[in-house]
C-alpha cells in the first residue's frame, strides 16, 4: 500500500509539472500538423441525440481547422453531415463491446491520435443489475485503454474521464453516477500509470467541470451545446500532447 501511494504521487507530480513550452509556443504548435484522428467509443462520440449526429466531431474539427491543421478522422462508422464524417462509435456499447470492434478494424485505420471515451454503459448496466460496484465494467475499460496503446503504439491517445449523467432522468441514475465515479477514478490511475512508465497517453478531464447534467438531453447524451463543449476540452488536450511532440507525422 504504501508503496502504490508513493508511486502515484510520483505519478500525479509528473503529471502536473508545469510545460516547459511557453503559452506563444503552445498557442502556435498546431499550425500546419497533420492528424489523423480516431474517434473511439460508445454513442456519445457517434453523436447520438445531436439532430446533425455530429456529435463534438464537428465542433473539434472546426476547432482544429482554425487552427490550421490538417485534420481526418478515421473509422468504420459514418455519421454526421459534415466532410469528415468517419468515427468508431457504437451506440449502446459496454468496453468489451468497443474493444471487440477496435479488435476487428484496427489493421484498417493508422491514426497518430486516438480520443477515447467510454465506460458510460459499463456503468450503467452494473446499476441496472444493483451490482454494489461497477468491479466488471472498471476491469473492462482498463483494458481497452490497454488494448487502444497495443493496437496503435505510434498513436498518441487521450482518455476521458466521462461526462456525468443526469441523475434525475432514470431510476438507477444515482446508482449510475456513482458507477461513472468509480470508473472514472480507475481511468486517471490507469493513464498515470501508464504514462509514467513512457507510453504517450493523457487525461481530458470531462467529468466534471464545464460538463453538467444541464448539458444533457436525456440520461447521457449532450446538447449540441454539450458536445460542443467536449469538443473544447478534447481540443485543449490535442493541443497539449502536439506541445509535447507525441504525435507522430501520420
Ligand atoms: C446538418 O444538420 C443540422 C441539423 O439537422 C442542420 O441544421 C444543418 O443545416 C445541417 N448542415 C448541413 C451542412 O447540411
Amino acid at each position: 500500500m504504501r508503496s502504490f501511494l508513493v508511486f502515484l504521487s510520483l505519478a500525479l507530480s509528473v503529471l502536473s509539472a508545469p510545460s516547459p513550452s511557453p503559452p506563444f509556443f503552445r498557442a502556435t504548435s498546431l499550425n500546419g500538423k497533420a492528424l489523423a484522428i480516431l474517434p473511439l467509443g460508445d454513442s456519445i462520440t457517434l453523436g447520438w441525440k445531436d439532430p446533425s449526429g455530429n456529435g463534438y466531431r464537428k465542433p473539434l474539427y472546426d476547432l482544429l481547422t482554425t487552427a490550421h491543421t490538417h485534420t481526418t478522422f478515421l473509422g468504420s462508422y459514418v455519421s454526421g453531415n459534415f466532410s469528415q464524417p468517419h468515427h468508431e462509435g457504437h451506440g449502446g456499447a459496454t468496453s468489451t463491446v468497443i474493444a471487440q470492434a477496435a479488435t476487428e478494424m484496427h489493421d484498417s485505420v493508422d491514426p497518430n491520435l486516438v480520443l477515447l471515451h467510454a465506460g458510460v454503459n459499463d456503468a450503467a448496466l452494473a446499476a441496472y443489475a444493483h451490482e454494489p460496484e461497477p468491479i466488471a465494467g472498471i476491469g473492462e475499460v482498463e483494458k481497452l485503454i490497454d488494448l487502444v496503446t497495443e493496437f496503435w503504439p505510434r498513436a498518441a491517445v487521450l482518455v476521458a474521464r466521462i461526462i456525468p449523467v443526469d441523475p434525475a432522468e432514470f431510476a438507477e441514475g444515482l446508482e449510475t453516477q456513482r458507477n461513472v465515479d468509480a470508473i472514472n477514478e480507475r481511468i486517471s490511475y490507469v493513464v498515470a500509470q501508464r504514462a509514467y512508465f513512457g507510453r504517450r497517453i493523457a487525461l481530458v478531464d470531462m467529468s466534471h467541470g464545464p460538463i453538467t447534467a444541464a448539458d444533457l438531453v436525456d440520461f447521457a447524451h449532450p446538447s449540441p451545446e454539450g458536445y460542443a463543449k467536449m469538443a473544447d476540452l478534447w481540443f485543449t488536450g490535442i493541443q497539449d500532447v502536439v506541445a509535447r511532440g507525441w504525435v507522430p507525422e501520420p
